[in-house]
């Protein structure tokens, strides 16, 4: 089954061909950073603009690649949520417009799900059940995957996201949006013990996690030493950040698997090319003998392949959507009726 899928809630337009939820025909992106890199972060009324100019070449540009005609397409999957609501429209309305022109079924797929399908195609052998900690720009939780289309959310942030704490202190410290990767390269040598940073808990829930007052610290410590005039060991806070924010997601992976009984976990998100991350979980899972499953690089940020390869099993689940399907800036991983 081809699957023609599209990606558009941030600031990539990305459109993919993907056969039977696993193999990657074409896959391919059309990235925004450099514009929003100007403004320090996304500008949701130019990135809506920027997709519109770009979704229609890309998609033909998918298909020539995969080597796939309309005529040999067996569906539509697009993400339809969660993400800039202007942004994730784009890819929807294009969506259905390939549907009914082609007279192909539509299918919706929530990013999230997405981020964790991405496993599916680094991994032929991956099939639920495993537990998944995803981290990304916007979203941090543990899900446990019980099947293809069922999950159950076991924790995750009450406040600020792990990306978002990453980009937020890698700005202070000057460098371009989104300043995730750029803080895990300076981290790379850096003496984590330099500087304590807090590691929150949040009371009475021992598998959710708290960000915010990490990355005040961390904006606090970087504004004070400027205010006496001081330098900032930025490699020594930049390590001490990824230490922290790694170690209060792996602690709370552990506890996860400990209760839930797993014995595979995997790992989604563009926060899941952190490298420091990729390290604290490959120790722990190695440690308790749980097979451990981490997207590629290439696939850890947003792109459209991952939503061909769960769009695949939402539709082998039944679920597809008509020409009323919408766009939402906010919905739920454990999928609501549409
Ligand atoms: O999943 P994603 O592409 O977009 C969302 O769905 O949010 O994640 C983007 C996030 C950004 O916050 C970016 O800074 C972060 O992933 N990121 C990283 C690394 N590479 C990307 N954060 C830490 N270390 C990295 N190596
Ligand atoms: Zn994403």
């Amino acid at each position: 089954m081809n699957i023609l899928s599209i990606e558009s809630s941030c600031d990539e337009t990305a459109v993919a061909v993907v056969q039977d939820g696993r193999r990657v025909l074409a896959d391919c992106i059309s990235s925004q950073v450099d514009i929003h890199k100007i403004y320090g972060g996304v500008v949701p009324e130019i990135a809506s603009r920027k997709h519109i100019e770009a979704i229609y070449p890309l998609a033909d540009q998918a298909l020539r690649q995969a080597g796939v005609t309309r005529a040999q397409l067996d569906a539509v999957a697009v993400t339809y949520a969660p993400g800039l609501i202007g942004a994730v429209l784009v890819g929807v309305n294009f969506a259905k417009a390939a549907a009914l022109a082609l007279d192909l079924p539509l299918i919706p797929v929530h990013h999230i799900r997405g981020h964790i399908a991405a496993n599916y195609l680094a991994h032929p052998e991956l099939e639920p059940p495993f537990l998944c900690l995803v981290v990304s720009g916007g979203h941090t939780m543990l899900v446990d995957v019980a099947d293809y289309t069922k999950m159950t959310i076991l924790g995750g942030t009450r406040d600020d996201a792990a990306g978002e704490c990453f980009d937020k202190i890698a700005r202070v410290l000057g460098m371009p949006y989104p300043g995730g990767a750029a803080l895990d390269r300076q981290a790379q040598g850096g003496d984590e013990r330099k500087y304590a940073l807090p590691r929150a808990k949040v009371e009475g829930s021992e598998l959710d996690l708290s960000f915010s007052g990490l990355k005040t610290a961390a904006i606090n410590l970087i504004h004070n030493a400027r205010q006496k005039g001081e330098d900032v060991d930025v490699p020594a806070l930049c390590a001490a950040v990824s230490a922290a924010v790694s170690s209060a997601l792996v602690s709370r992976t552990e506890l996860a698997l400990q209760k839930t009984g797993r014995t595979r976990l995997a790992i989604a998100g563009g926060v899941a090319a952190n490298s420091r991350i990729r390290h604290d979980v490959d120790r722990m899972a190695q440690r308790r003998g749980v097979t451990v499953y981490m997207p590629p690089l290439s696939l850890c940020g947003d792109n459209a392949a991952m939503i061909g390869s769960q769009g695949y099993y939402e539709y082998l689940a039944g679920h597809t959507a008509d020409q009323t399907l919408n766009a939402y800036a906010t919905r739920s991983i454990l999928g609501e009726q549409l």
